[in-house]
């Protein structure tokens, strides 16, 4: 049985409001008659028409992100998110209690250590169906959707209290557009370091600089910086540990594997590696009515 949805959804054809039909809520549904059924797994796939071209994460690159989460090395990252985005969950005003959607929500790992914390009325959204396969199997409870950030939101306007996003696109005017009035974004950037001692070795790319400073000008005429703190983690990795985290990040796409599985091989029995991050909260700015 799949979760009645309760954050407004709407229909990515036609923008009118969707809602559960079928046995055991498989379906969705508008009343134009646009239908998606749900996958086996448990998510529904909403990429229609020709959208953004883009290289959606592949099965390898998120079940090496699956393995490096599920070992716990980000966890007080994930328990870190779910603290500030508490808040504005507590003070959720919809009446039906609170709503989150993660955006780009790959393996589900962070929305499941919220939902753990505060079980809130869940999307997660993420164009690669191999990270939705996992995520809808992490949160049973959530809606999971294939879909492109980049496009139309298929959430009604002020859906959600908070907006979740872990290193992943942001489209400001989209998130201030699904946000209550109130409501959060909150998002997780890396900072200079992250990873230094191992994204040389094994190709991973660097963090460009000046990503803060694009961060506030991306989300500037929507949202309003509201508070920021870091978070730096020293862990402490074994040779597949490193080479998961070589493969999950956006270097994934183009690495040579069996390159990557011999540099894994001679690397001592634990290398240490800081992760440095960025956890910033932003506020929608209130437009006057179009
Ligand atoms: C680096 S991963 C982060 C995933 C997850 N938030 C985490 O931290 O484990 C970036 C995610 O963004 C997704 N993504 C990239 N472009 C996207 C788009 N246009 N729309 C939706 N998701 C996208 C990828 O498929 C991937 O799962
Ligand atoms: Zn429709």
């Amino acid at each position: 049985m799949l979760p009645v949805p309760t954050v407004p959804l709407l229909c990515p054809v036609c923008r009118s409001p969707l809602g559960a039909a079928g046995v055991a809520a498989r379906t969705l549904v508008c009343p134009a008659g646009h239908s998606f059924d749900a996958a086996r797994q448990g998510y529904f796939n909403f990429l229609v028409g020709k959208g953004t071209v883009f290289e959606a994460d592949a099965a390898d690159m998120v079940a090496a992100r699956f393995d490096f989460l599920s070992a716990g090395h980000y966890r007080p990252l994930a328990e870190a998110v779910a603290e500030v985005a508490a808040p504005a969950l507590a003070g959720a005003f919809t009446g039906s209690g609170a709503r989150v959607l993660d955006a780009g929500t790959g393996t589900g790992h962070y929305l499941r250590t919220l939902l753990d914390r505060f079980p809130a009325a869940a999307v997660g959204l993420d164009i690669s169906k191999f990270a939705l396969r996992r995520a809808a199997r992490m949160n049973p409870e959530a809606v999971n959707l294939v879909g492109d950030v980049w496009q139309p939101l298929p959430l009604a306007d002020g859906a959600v209290d908070v907006v979740t996003v872990v290193f992943a696109p942001r489209n400001a005017a989209e998130f201030a557009r699904i946000l209550r009035p109130g409501g959060r974004l909150v998002v997780v950037t890396p900072r200079p370091g992250h990873l230094a001692e191992v994204s040389g070795q094994t190709g991973m790319l660097g963090i460009e600089p000046a990503k803060e400073e694009r961060l506030a000008a991306a989300l500037e005429g929507h949202f309003s910086p509201l508070a920021a703190r870091n978070l730096d983690l020293d862990l402490s990795l074994g040779p597949a540990d490193v080479a998961n985290l070589a493969l999950m990040g956006p270097a994934g796409h183009h690495l040579d594997r069996a390159a990557l599985a011999s540099l894994a091989a001679g690397l001592p029995p634990l290398t240490a590696v800081s992760a440095r991050f960025r956890i910033s909260v932003f506020e929608p700015l209130r437009h006057a009515a179009a």
